[in-house]
């Protein structure tokens, strides 16, 4: 059976994309012996970052040579370079020993020179540009219980090829007014560019927002209960008017804002292996949990 493919989307930057997609995807892969892809598609490669240690991070990004961006190369200029199994990291993190963490959690690495390949994509004018990474992975969708894309703050063409090979978007953000008000934008510009997707001829469904996550939640900040009950009628409002998926849940628990969160970044570890009592690796946990029931 094919993976189920879901895009992490926000055109707001810093609201836990990156934080979601690394610790969901390690407590699918770790609690619950899921077999999960992250692609990293952002050029600020965070995810990597966090995944890979500095040795592995350098060589998979330096001169370009082992990154996702391989596989936009070869659409854009007719090559045929990109290597999945040499290109991709099966086994993330890798423990002080050289083993792997999660050998069952394998991640597509970013490059800081996908900055690149979106005024490539531009310049190229291919009228079906937003098939590229799609076209790339389909042999592989098969070998995963779950792809993970972790896109980039905006919804340029990288992003885009990102929403045609999923099924899903979810869209993790903060309770806060400006963030809020994000998802409407972001939910009419899904809707411009899946509307203008010719679904019969690609065969790919028509992807929609199929959930979202609260991060960064501060449960001694009374303005952020009023915030979180916000977003939840802004859903509401969004489904009548067809923005977003009938049924798309606000996922539970929100996230906490938990230190242990930042700081498993610096130690290339998901938060359930760097601090597994935390309240960030509780939250992830449950949270995974009742991912689970949707997709
Ligand atoms: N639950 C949390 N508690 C505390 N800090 C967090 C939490 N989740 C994420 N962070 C931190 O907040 C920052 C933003 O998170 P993250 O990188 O996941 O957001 P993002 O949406 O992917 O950002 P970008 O738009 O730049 O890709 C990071 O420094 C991360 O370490
Ligand atoms: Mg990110």
């Amino acid at each position: 059976m094919a993976a189920t493919a879901i895009s992490f989307i926000n055109i707001k930057g810093g609201v836990g994309k990156t934080a979601c997609v690394v610790n969901i995807g390690a407590i699918l892969a770790k609690k619950h012996k899921k077999k999960v892809l992250i692609v990293d598609l952002d050029p600020q490669s965070s995810s990597s970052l966090w995944l890979l240690n500095p040795k592995q991070y350098i060589k998979h990004t330096q001169n370009n040579c082992l990154s996702v961006k391989i596989l936009f190369d070869d659409r854009i200029n007719g090559n045929h370079n990109f290597q999945f199994d040499k290109i991709a990291i099966k086994g993330v993190p890798i423990s002080l020993e050289g083993n792997p963490h999660i050998p069952n959690l394998h991640l597509l690495p970013a490059s800081p020179r996908l900055f690149i390949t979106e005024d490539e994509i531009y310049r190229n004018k291919e009228s079906l540009y937003f098939e590229y990474l799609y076209l790339g992975l389909q042999p592989y969708y098969n070998k995963y219980d779950y792809i993970l894309f972790d896109c980039p703050p905006n919804m340029y063409s990288i992003t885009k090829n990102a929403i045609f090979a999923s099924e899903h978007c979810i869209v993790p953000s903060v309770p806060d007014f400006l963030s809020l008000a994000g998802i409407k934008i972001l939910a009419n510009l899904l809707r411009d560019f899946t509307s203008s997707v010719n679904t019969e001829y690609s065969g790919r469904p028509v992807t929609t927002i199929s959930a979202a996550i609260i991060s960064h939640y501060r449960s001694n900040v009374i303005d952020q209960g009023t915030q979180i009950g916000e977003l939840k009628s802004k859903f509401l409002q969004l489904k009548d008017k067809r923005l977003i998926s009938p049924n798309a849940p606000v996922l539970e628990p929100s996230i906490r804002l938990c230190a242990a969160v930042a700081a498993s970044t610096s130690e290339h570890l998901p938060v359930i292996l760097h601090k597994p009592r935390a309240n960030g690796a509780i939250d992830y946990q449950k949270l995974t949990a009742d991912f689970l029931k949707y997709f």
